[in-house]
């Protein structure tokens, strides 16, 4: 008697605050009871072909995990139903669930695969497997009306330092997805790798993709593999994982480096950095190189030969050229750097820097895209429509606020995935740093600095994982998830319902699904503050 008078306290408490473990949490939900079933006679409508790519994914998984043969087709009433509505915004939707009826609202596709993400979490985590499940697919009764505060929401993946294969790039897209993150950064070009194909350029995937080896252990133990390393993604490639994420909604945004972390170029084409006649490697060693490209006409003409390559392969807005950790050393003891700072009346070669990135940034606007970069652009002046991604704190990001710049913030501090996530002597080998899941979800990227006009620059946040010590998609997933989850729901929920113990038990919730997902995620969250 006592046990069963338990078993129904704990059932209607758990009812009672049903907080449906949604990560990120939606903008407005009331709570029902009741529940939707799936029976053999479940079929999905929609009433506009942008929701058909939707409906079949649903369709997908209703029939994998019911195993019935559930339709989806163009119609006005179905059981699950998709509809058009105008008034609601790009990313929005309404989800309304009832015991014999599912409604789903929203103006673009884009809506309707979120609030195709916001239902797959609500039913049994085992959905995701995407194999027949025994138990009943029961879906509670709710009504969801949701949009993302912001509309950048991204996450980073440094190929440079460590190739991911085409398979690896898409399941970190897949997770993505998942929860509601719309913009993929492709670091693709690095001191220590360079990872797409310039037709142009071939030299660029025949010598600057591949390193003699790799650092193992922590830096300071300057230790090799001995094992050389390499790999890049052809044309063709690029193409299909653009297309890949275009199904998800998400936009890839390409990264060249320039005018440092560019000594892999340098190993093939020399004659764009100090010395014609050196020889450089691919690097080896982490960190920053002192080689760097030279602002030499011979190189503008090359970076745009280049970027006109990468412009014709991502549809997206943005470029990025990184512009970020540039040494000086070489430029102060060149002849033609001191001579070329005389002659354009700059003051030194931080103008210089300035003025490499200003060349960059014309040419990139006069193509109709924009220019993105690490917030060490903002030094020289920008055209109006630059955008600049914050990752040394804040500051960076809210002076380009106040220059009238769009910001995407992505301070180290809170949002460097590569910085351990709990105590080293527990970890596998991490850059350093400390950077807890509550540390990561405490960001708030509406600063007191700013002015609610300034703020409106404020396009949203990314994390950025970094790969020297993170060599597969394995370890990625470890050191990305579960802090994502607290970018993704940082970037879409409402300040108002930021509450880490109300997140934290929400994705302790949500981990069977994680599991079904295969995410190799960290659990040093369940037993931290
Ligand atoms: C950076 O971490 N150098 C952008």
């Amino acid at each position: 008697m006592k046990i069963l008078a338990l078993l129904v306290f704990v059932t209607f408490s758990g009812l009672a605050q049903n907080t449906y473990n949604l990560i990120p949490l939606p903008k407005e939900v009331t709570p029902s009871t009741g529940q939707f079933t799936v029976k053999k006679s479940t079929n999905i409508g929609f009433s506009h072909a942008d929701f058909a790519p939707v409906a079949s994914l649903l369709q997908e998984y209703l029939q994998g995990a019911s195993g019935y043969p559930i339709s989806a087709k163009s119609a006005k009433s179905a059981v699950i139903q998709f509809s058009q509505n105008n008034t609601l915004g790009e990313e929005a939707y309404t989800l309304s669930i009832h015991s014999s009826k599912i409604s789903i609202q929203a103006k673009t596709g884009k809506g309707a695969f979120y609030a195709l993400q916001t239902l797959l979490q609500l039913m049994p985590a085992q959905v995701y497997a995407g194999t027949k499940i025994q138990e009943t697919i029961s879906i509670p009764n709710v009504q969801i009306k949701d949009e993302p505060r912001f509309s950048y929401r991204g996450l980073m993946l440094d190929v440079g330092r460590y190739y991911y294969p085409v398979a690896s790039v898409k399941r970190f897209i897949d997770l993505m997805a998942i929860y509601k993150m719309n913009t993929f950064h492709w670091h693709l070009t690095e001191d220590q790798g360079w990872r797409i194909e310039i037709k142009k350029y071939p030299l660029l995937t025949s010598i600057s993709s591949v390193r003699k080896q790799s650092m193992l252990g922590h830096y300071k133990d300057q230790q090799y593999d001995g094992k050389p390393h390499g790999g890049f993604y052809t044309q063709e490639e690029v193409k299909d994982i653009v297309a890949y994420a275009a199904k998800k909604y998400i936009e890839v945004i390409p990264e060249i480096e320039m005018p440092g972390h560019s000594q892999a170029v340098l190993a093939a084409y020399p004659q764009f950095g100090a010395n014609a006649d050196k020889l450089y490697q691919v690097k080896t060693k982490w960190g920053v190189s002192e080689d760097v490209l030279f602002p030499r006409e011979e190189t503008f003409t090359f970076l745009e030969d280049v970027l006109t390559e990468v412009m014709a392969l991502f549809p997206g807005q943005y470029i990025h050229i990184g512009g970020d950790e540039c040494p000086k050393t070489q430029w102060k003891e060149s002849k033609f750097c001191q001579d070329l700072i005389k002659k354009l009346g700059l003051k030194d070669e931080h103008e210089l820097q300035s003025y490499f990135i200003r060349r960059i940034d014309k040419f990139v606007t006069s193509k109709g895209k924009k220019l993105l970069g690490w917030d060490e652009i903002l030094e020289g002046g920008l055209s109006p429509n630059a955008m600049v991604m914050s990752w040394r704190g804040t500051a960076g990001g809210v002076e380009a606020a106040k220059q009238n710049h769009d910001v995407v913030m992505s301070p180290n501090s809170y949002f460097y995935l590569d910085y351990y996530q709990a105590d080293p002597k527990t970890e596998p080998i991490a850059i350093g740093g400390n950077l807890p899941l509550s540390k990561c979800y405490s960001f708030e990227p509406n600063l007191p600095e700013l002015t609610a006009e300034e703020a409106k620059h404020v396009v949203g946040i990314q994390a950025n994982l970094w790969t020297e010590y993170i060599s597969n998609i394995a370890y990625a997933e470890y050191m990305t998830y579960p802090r994502a989850l607290a970018l993704s729901e940082i970037s879409w929920s409402t300040k108002e319902s930021k509450n880490y113990p109300d997140f934290k038990k929400r994705l302790t919730g949500h981990l069977p699904a994680m599991d079904a997902l295969k995410i190799n995620y960290s659990k040093a969250f369940l037993s931290q503050p």
